[in-house]
């Protein structure tokens, strides 16, 4: 009996030491991290994979009853989302407050941003010049007209690019931005930006918009494609963060703490970003080597939990201009 007790309490002692992270941040690039989480503390993860987006509704749908102590994102607009609607818990930890940049987490720290990921120009150096495609606007040039692809409408990376550039020069300038893209770009929406690096190196087309790091894992698996792959970075780029926030209604926000001071930890950023070719948020964790230095660009100048903001307006603007 007494064994079997034991047992039982072993067995409920172990239930709890368990996080439940809904994840849209995909499952190969968290696991070296989250697997050195839990042979350091003993508590275990598991993963619920899908959407960004798809995952926010989720929560919202469960509400009180969601099952997830942890919402991890791979843009910071949706952590705003979640922000606003009242399902996330303000993080406290000296650690955070050290390590992570204000500019990378909620004011009220509701959410904190783990690794940075800038939107840039692809192109092709046997037929484009770096000097023709200096800002996003210069995309917007007739000239590209068939030679320019985008991603879908529908994903949370133009989106949150939109969002910020509402925030930056209103709804109205955006707009004319957006219809001049659309139209240079036609049929050439691609579902992912890896489709779209792999067009450009491909000679499919000229040039494209996507998150910097499809193009280091690009040329990473064909290094043969430095020739017909680069990018470049406009000045004040738009940009994001992959990000985390701790559920209101977890019953485990203390093992959720420990999970998020690990990954705002030297160590835990390392591994964070490593895999994908990001920039880590905290300055002091050296990048990759092969990665454009920190001091070799500058990001915009709206806050990521502004950009949130505009989230919504963005997807009104998106539907208006047909951008499926
Ligand atoms: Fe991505």
């Amino acid at each position: 009996m007494k064994v079997l007790l034991a047992l039982l309490l072993a067995f409920l002692t172990s239930f709890s030491q368990e996080l439940i992270i809904y994840s849209g941040r995909g499952e190969r690039l968290i696991k070296p991290v989250l697997d050195e989480f839990t042979r350091r503390t003993g508590i275990k993860v598991i993963l619920h994979s899908g959407g960004t987006v798809e995952l926010f509704n989720k929560i919202i749908a469960e509400g009180e009853r969601t099952p997830a102590d942890v919402f991890m994102t791979v843009d910071a607009g949706t952590l705003e989302r979640a922000r606003i609607a009242g399902i996330l818990e303000p993080i406290k930890s000296e650690v955070v407050e050290k390590n992570i940049p204000k500019d990378f987490r909620a004011p009220d720290n509701s959410w904190i941003g783990l690794s940075l990921r800038l939107r840039v120009i692809a192109y092709n150096p046997q037929k484009v010049k770096p000097t023709e495609i200096r800002t996003f606007d210069d995309l917007t040039n007739p000239k590209w007209k068939g030679r320019l692809g985008i991603r879908t409408g529908s994903n949370i990376y133009p989106q949150s690019q939109i969002a910020m550039m509402i925030a930056e020069r209103g709804e109205k300038e955006t707009e004319k931005f957006l219809r001049a893209i659309l139209a240079n770009a036609g049929d050439k929406i691609y579902p992912s930006d890896s489709r779209i690096v792999e067009a450009i190196a491909k000679g499919e087309i000229d040039v494209g918009i996507v998150n910097h790091y499809y193009v280091y894992k690009h040329l990473e698996a064909n290094p043969q494609d430095r020739k017909t792959l680069s990018f470049v970075v406009p000045p004040n780029t738009h940009y994001n963060v992959s990000g985390v926030g701790i559920l209101k209604t977890s019953k485990k926000k203390d093992l959720a703490l420990k999970l998020i001071e690990f990954l705002a930890s030297e160590e835990g950023q390392r591994l964070f970003v490593e895999e994908n070719w990001e920039y880590p948020v905290v300055p002091k964790v050296p990048i990759r080597q092969g990665m454009l230095p920190r001091d070799k660009f500058t990001l915009s100048k709206v806050p990521l939990s502004v950009m949130g903001r505009y989230m919504v307006p963005t997807l009104d603007l998106i539907d208006k201009v047909g951008y499926r």
